[in-house]
């Protein structure tokens, strides 16, 4: 079995362009179907979830093929919706594929995405919402079918402005009869990227980032050609491994925009951070300050997506930081393992409390989700000695090549199959 092999303790050091995003390519994907012809998407990641859902396109009749980072994808030939059991399984975030299976075909069926390590992750508001937009459902051993004469659009109010089923609500509507309001929408950069992507295609949908979004149903969409944004996640890991590593690095490709909260709290540890429209340089000498309190919160707060990883900086801060995680209830799964490095984490519900030690000593960890498993590669770059990192399949998941990118910033990391 592969493992990742890093030799830490040393500082930081170089340049890395930022992949695309994987939270905003994996919409974008579902949105393709909602259009008749051939789509190409530019600095589209080559990550084992865009992998997975290049496999759901093709098993309902979709063709696609790669030229460099750009993937073509041709929907004229699509012939069925029902969303293959194995790849729902495979990746839960499959269930995007509802919305654009019900704009373009008028039915789906897949099946009742499980929960992950880091939680349940019930699918109840975006089922909800179906049924408010003339869409019906019936439920039989785990497996949802949706069927509907013509998606009408509604208002929709969200109890929690979840990414997922913000989209998912986008996806149905933009070929939808009439108007559709999505009251308390996720504002994540990912929702407006999906939106540019459909606007660019001809849906007419405004609000995008803010907390109201509407969309005017229109006949139909034309194939385009879009360049997706870079990965915030991804640049924010990175940041972090700095940050805790110590020394300096310039990232290229994507600015601070979308990544307000993460240099904010890393400014506040001690980090130097200036950024443009396409760069960001940070730099860290020393040892960090540590966080009084983060809590993780939906766009524009703090990311949950970056809980773990800050999380393996503040191990040795000169002092204790707290975190609450208000998304996702599973995400200290990770702690048990950061903890192997010598770090002082005391977990009581949702808060974590991290008391800052001086240093942290390679060890053998395992990943068992994509954000923790980034996160251990951050601490094996912060511990002195040898680290060795199992099930690093999680991590492909999400980052192209994350031992590439850290070795361009000096890292001592190498994927050992
Ligand atoms: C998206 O997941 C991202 N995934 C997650 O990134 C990210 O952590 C999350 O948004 C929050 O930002 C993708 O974009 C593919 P949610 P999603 O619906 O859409 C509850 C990563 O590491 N909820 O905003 O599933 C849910 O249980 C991944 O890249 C319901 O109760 O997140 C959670 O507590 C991990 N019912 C909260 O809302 C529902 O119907 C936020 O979930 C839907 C969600």
């Amino acid at each position: 079995m592969a493992f990742i092999e890093i030799n830490g303790g040393k500082q930081l050091s170089g340049e890395v362009n930022i992949q695309g995003s994987k939270n905003a390519v994996l919409p974008i994907l579902a949105a393709t179907v909602l259009i008749n012809g051939i789509i190409k998407l530019n600095h589209c990641p080559k990550i084992l979830d865009v992998f997975h859902m290049i496999k759901i396109l093709e098993a309902i009749g979709c063709n696609a093929s790669w030229e460099k980072h750009t993937l073509i994808i041709d929907t004229t030939k699509l012939n069925t919706s029902t969303v293959p059991e194995e790849y729902v399984r495979l990746m839960r975030s499959s269930i995007i594929m509802m919305g654009a299976l019900l704009g373009r075909t008028h039915s789906v069926t897949i099946t009742y995405p499980g929960g992950c390590t880091i939680g349940a992750r019930p699918i109840d508001f975006h089922l909800s919402a179906f049924q408010d937009m003339n869409v019906s459902l019936e439920e039989e051993d785990g497996l949802i079918k949706c069927t509907t004469t013509g998606i009408v659009g509604n208002e929709i109010s969200l109890k929690f402005p979840s990414v997922g089923a913000t989209e998912n609500i986008i996806l149905a509507a933009v070929l939808a009869t009439g108007k559709t309001s999505i009251i308390n929408a996720a504002k994540e950069p990912e929702i407006t990227e999906l939106c540019k992507f459909l606007n660019t295609a001809g849906a007419e949908i405004t609000g995008a980032g803010t907390e109201k979004i509407e969309i005017n149903g229109v006949e139909y969409l034309h194939p385009i050609e879009y360049t997706a944004c870079s990965d915030r996640i991804v640049a924010g890991t990175y940041l972090a491994a700095v940050a805790g590593a110590g020394g300096e690095a310039v990232l290229t490709g994507i600015g601070a925009g979308s990544l307000q909260m993460v240099v904010t709290l890393l400014r506040e540890m001690g980090c130097n951070i200036i950024s443009g429209e396409e760069y960001i340089i940070i730099s860290s000498l020393g040892r960090l300050k540590p966080i009084s309190l983060i809590r993780t919160m939906p766009y524009p707060g703090f990311p949950t997506d970056m809980q773990s990883q800050i999380m393996s900086v503040l191990m040795t801060a000169t002092g204790t930081s707290r975190i609450i995680e208000e998304i996702f209830e599973g995400r200290y799964q990770n702690v048990k393992e950061q903890i192997k490095f010598g770090a002082d984490i005391q977990i009581e519900g949702r808060t974590a409390v991290i008391n800052g030690v001086s240093n942290l000593t390679g060890c053998e960890v395992f990943a068992s989700e994509l954000r923790g498993g980034a996160a251990l590669v951050i601490a094996g770059l912060m511990a002195r000695g040898k680290t060795t990192l199992h099930n690093p399949y999680f991590i492909e998941r999400g980052y192209e090549d994350i031992c590439r990118d850290l070795r361009k910033l000096g890292a001592d990391i190498k994927l050992v199959t």
